[in-house]
């Protein structure tokens, strides 16, 4: 049996992660490997709920400190319910987003000191850190332009409205995490074509994870 992983996949909304996340899918499964396609927020029955609370544009009164800790509720139950058995059962977990979004969106996004639910964190979810992630980089300004045809096909949610500069913040999280860890990150110019992007998250996985 191969050994499990877990392979995030994170980036701006609109940085195209989700359409990647299932061509990896389709190439691993080629290849032989059992693979787990899963997102957060919303990886299971619970977290869908909680993924409801956060992402409905209605909740307009939703405090930055409660978006935080629902964020970091869905993922404790997402690892200790679906992805730490799976990975035991040898499956590599490609996952839309994981702890990084929550760094990148609610520590730079809106400013929040994350001291607060570092020892939840420490304990958690840190010793569960991924294997790999890949990081697609498109521009504020792409993003802004990607929403805009989402609003006119009615597909916006709560955080689709945030502003240009709200982006901006995240992406230079994104940018930090990712300095930080290169061993961990593989940064990609989201703005390619879908091929080649696909094409580089291949090589990634062939040279960092030996994955043939
Ligand atoms: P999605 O559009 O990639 O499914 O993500 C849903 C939104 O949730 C997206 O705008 C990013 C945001 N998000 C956070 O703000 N913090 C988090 O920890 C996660 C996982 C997502």
């Amino acid at each position: 049996m191969h050994s499990g992983k877990l392979i995030t996949f994170e980036g701006l909304d609109g940085c195209g992660k989700s359409t990647q996340l299932e061509k990896a899918n389709d190439w691993l499964s080629e290849k032989g490997f059992t693979v787990q396609t899963t997102r957060e927020p919303g990886g299971t029955v619970i977290g869908q709920q909680i993924r409801n609370i956060l992402l409905n544009p209605e909740h307009e009164e939703l405090q930055p400190e409660s978006e935080l800790l629902l964020y970091l509720a869905d993922r404790i139950q997402h690892l200790q319910e679906s992805i730490l058995p799976e990975i035991a059962a040898g499956k590599i977990v490609l996952c839309d987003r994981f702890h990084d979004s929550t760094v990148a969106y609610q520590g730079y996004g809106r400013g929040l000191d994350l001291i607060s639910i570092e020892s939840i964190v420490e304990h958690c979810i840190k010793p569960y850190a991924p294997d790999l992630t890949i990081l697609l980089n498109i521009s504020p300004e792409t993003v802004a332009a990607r929403l805009n045809r989402r609003q006119e096909h009615a597909e916006k949610d709560r955080l689709d409205s945030e502003s240009l500069s709200f982006f901006t913040r995240v992406a230079q999280g994104f940018e930090e995490l990712s300095a930080a860890e290169p061993e961990r990150f593989v940064c990609l110019n989201g703005e390619q074509e879908i091929e080649v992007i696909h094409q580089e998250i291949i090589d990634a996985f062939q040279q960092r994870l030996r994955i043939t």
